[in-house]
């Protein structure tokens, strides 16, 4: 099939680079992204693009390239699927909150809505493709929907994962490690793989079958993840016997069977979809019976929770076993560096830990608003909003935030924290002053000299 036209429904943290990337290589190709969140497609669609919805290195520049010319945002999503050749699908697969699987298993409501959608508008040929993180099998349900409309439109369903990883989308997109496209008919993997074509070599277009490709998914995340609680379980053993987790990362990195990526040790792994994609993968090992296989990967997710939890008992237990009416500033909310994506971050679970015991706390992130901060914390649902509102403060200048604090947690990477004045944030701290990083960015001795009470994670 020759594309010319291609729809994708979900204009989230996927949906919005993958296709700024696909309409800057093929120019050719129209792409339009729709939603049926207005405010979100109101703000891709804004005039200067430093007000889009996302902030990722490198985006900005390329919607301002292709917007209006061959990318396009709306909520006219019917119109988007019925001049469309490709359709994908980038919805949020959270996971439940509710019913059967509450707690672990993806909600697939927004996808089977899309399914529905596409069915219901479709009078041409089309290719659906699950761009969005999908269980095992998932293309069955959506196929069952598609051929039963009784009409006689043709679907073809292709997976076709995406292992972008925020903060570094665009760099991930144009060079990406392998495009992975499952599927039965060929003719339609060929029209995908053509898309990818026009910028990734056709050695790293791997085709396979579309179960493979949808379990290859949650498998790379829980790979990805499983290295993170493995070197923070180490680094836990660490702080009790004086070896040094950067060091041990090094030397077990230094082995190439092992790889020198992913072995940072931190307050513990967040954003949407580690945590999400893993409970998942418990849930369908549980659901063919496979509880060993089920238990092996919840331990990630353990380990995980406990790494979090370890980070605010240490930093109560040094500030002399209380918080309470301490101001504790907080030096990032993002989940990672160079993102404004705040889901599943540790810092929300961190600041919970330390409010239920009546801690002051004060945030600055170069990308996170106050009024989300206050809206990831009141989601938890642990105390009222007013509560929420009187203790916890959003700053825009990391000194003022730092002001006559007891302490200082680090909670995101960021660059530009390295390159603050210490001597200065610490003349302004109530003494002693302790740093607890935990994301093992600043120089120990430095903030020693300076006059700091310093502890990272794992050493
Ligand atoms: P997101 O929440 O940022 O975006 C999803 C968008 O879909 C939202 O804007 C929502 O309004 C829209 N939507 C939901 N139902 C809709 C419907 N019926 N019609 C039209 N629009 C609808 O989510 P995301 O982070 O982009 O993730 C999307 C998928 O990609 C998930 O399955 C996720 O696991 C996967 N994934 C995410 C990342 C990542 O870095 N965030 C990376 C790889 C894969
Ligand atoms: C992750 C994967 O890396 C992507 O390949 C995948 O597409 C994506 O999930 C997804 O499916 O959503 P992302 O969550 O955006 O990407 O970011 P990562 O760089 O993987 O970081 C995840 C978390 O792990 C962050 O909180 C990060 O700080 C933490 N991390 C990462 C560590 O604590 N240590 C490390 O060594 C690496």
């Amino acid at each position: 099939m020759k594309i010319t036209n291609i729809c994708c429904i979900g204009a989230g943290y996927v949906g919005g680079p993958t296709m700024a990337v696909i309409a800057k290589m093929n120019p050719k190709i129209k792409v339009t992204i729709v939603d049926i969140n207005a405010e979100r497609i109101a703000a891709w669609n804004d005039e200067d693009v430093s007000n889009l919805p996302i902030y990722e290195p490198g985006l900005a520049k390329i919607v301002k390239e292709t917007r209006g010319k061959n990318l396009f945002f709306s909520t006219e999503i019917d119109q988007a699927i019925s001049e469309s050749e490709m359709i994908f699908i980038s919805v949020n697969t959270p996971t439940k909150t509710y019913g059967k699987g509450k707690g672990m298993a993806a909600d697939l409501k927004y996808v089977e809505l899309c399914a529905r959608n596409i069915a219901e508008v479709a009078t041409t040929d089309k290719i659906v493709v699950e761009k969005s993180t999908l269980p095992v099998r998932t293309a069955q349900a959506i196929k069952s929907i598609l051929h039963n409309t009784g009409s006689e439109v043709k679907f073809e369903i292709l997976s076709n994962p995406e292992f972008l990883a925020e903060g570094t989308a665009i760099e991930d997109l144009l060079n990406p490690d392998r495009v992975l496209i499952g599927g039965e008919s060929e003719a339609a993997i060929e029209s995908l793989a053509k898309v990818y074509g026009s910028w990734v070599s056709q050695d790293r277009i791997l085709r396979t079958n579309i179960w493979s490709s949808e379990l290859s998914k949650l498998t790379a995340n829980a790979f990805l993840a499983q290295r993170i609680s493995s070197i923070n379980a180490i680094s836990e053993l660490c702080e009790h016997t004086e070896a040094n987790v950067s060091e041990v990362a090094k030397a077990i990195g230094m082995d190439s069977r092992i790889g020198s990526k992913f072995l940072n040790a931190s307050i513990g792994f967040g954003g949407s979809c580690f945590q999400k994609d893993i409970l998942n993968l418990v849930y369908i090992a549980r659901s063919y019976g496979l509880n060993a296989v089920a238990d092996y990967w919840e331990q990630v997710i353990i380990l995980n929770d406990h790494q979090k939890r370890r980070f605010s008992d240490n930093l109560i237990s040094t500030l002399y076993n209380t918080v309470s009416g301490k101001k504790i500033a907080m030096l990032g909310w993002a989940f990672k560096k160079d993102t404004n994506d705040t889901r599943e971050s540790a810092a929300i679970y961190v600041a919970d830990h330390l409010l239920s015991e009546q801690a002051h706390i004060a945030v600055y992130d170069p990308k996170v608003s106050g009024i989300k901060i206050q809206s990831d914390l009141n989601y938890l649902n642990t105390r009222t909003e007013e509560e929420n509102n009187d203790l916890v403060k959003a700053f825009e200048d990391p000194y003022k935030a730092t002001e006559n604090s007891h302490a200082i947690a680090i909670m995101t990477e960021w660059d530009e924290f390295k390159t603050y004045n210490w001597g200065k944030i610490y003349d302004g701290m109530k003494k002693p002053a302790f740093i607890f990083d935990g994301r093992n960015i600043l120089d120990k001795t430095e903030m020693e000299t300076i006059g700091f009470e310093y502890s990272s994670i794992g050493k």
